[in-house]
């Protein structure tokens, strides 16, 4: 483009149940990607360091109880509160590598019983994630792993009715992994995959909102 001109990053979000091996996935990947000389920061949500998220943080934690349609809000207020920031990133060319989105916002509520629609709605007009990776995981597999680390949700039975859930939110954007693969061959499909995604975006794919 003219001079001044910067493409933008890509949005790439890292979902899956508790144990599936994204914050480790994420870290790998945003590495690699520096290694290149590709502009990419690691983003997580919940974000617990905003005063939203430490009210997140207690309630997982078990320390406070909220409603289940309370602690839905706040978790989509804490990526509300991020969505500016993220913007302007992309837009500087930086590519952001986010440990949980939307997706898990809708997928733990609904889990819980409350609608699914509803639990939509307040995630429309966020920013859509260019490419979404499923690191998919059974279960049973995951609880195996260990290391529940006895936050909220972090049970076998819970887990399993949010695997059903993230069932249902799966779209064009999303590319399933199997997580039962060793880390190597996992982290190798998030790459090549990634960079191809990286370069869509560059060439002028452009941002788009969820759910619209
Ligand atoms: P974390 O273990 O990745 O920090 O996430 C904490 C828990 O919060 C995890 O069990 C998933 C859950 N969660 C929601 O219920 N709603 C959300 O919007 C997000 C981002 C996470
Ligand atoms: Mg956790």
């Amino acid at each position: 483009g003219k001079k001044g001109d910067k493409s933008r990053g890509a949005l790439v979000v890292l979902e899956g149940l508790d144990r599936s091996g994204k914050s480790s996935q994420s870290r790998r990947l945003v590495s690699y990607l520096e290694g290149l000389g590709i502009s990419a920061e690691l983003w997580r949500f919940p974000d617990r360091n905003t005063s939203v998220g430490q009210t997140i943080s207690s309630y997982l934690s078990n320390k406070s109880q909220l409603d289940d349609h309370t602690i839905h809000l706040l978790f989509s207020a804490n990526r509300w509160e991020k969505r500016s920031s993220m913007e302007d990133k992309l837009k500087a060319g930086t590519t952001l590598i986010v440990d949980r989105y939307s997706y898990s916002g809708v997928a733990f509520s609904s889990a819980k019983g409350l609608n699914i629609e509803w639990c939509k709605a307040p995630e429309i007009g966020l920013l859509a994630p260019d490419l979404v990776f499923y690191l998919d995981l059974p279960p049973e597999k995951a609880a195996e792993r260990g290391g529940y680390g006895g936050e909220r949700y972090e049970h076998l039975d819970f887990q399993r009715k949010v695997a059903e859930k993230y069932h249902l939110l799966r779209d064009d954007s999303w590319k399933i992994i199997d997580a039962c693969l060793p880390i190597e061959d996992v982290q190798k499909q998030l790459r090549d995959l990634a960079l191809d995604c990286i370069t869509t975006c560059q060439s002028g794919k452009p941002i788009s909102q969820l759910w619209l």
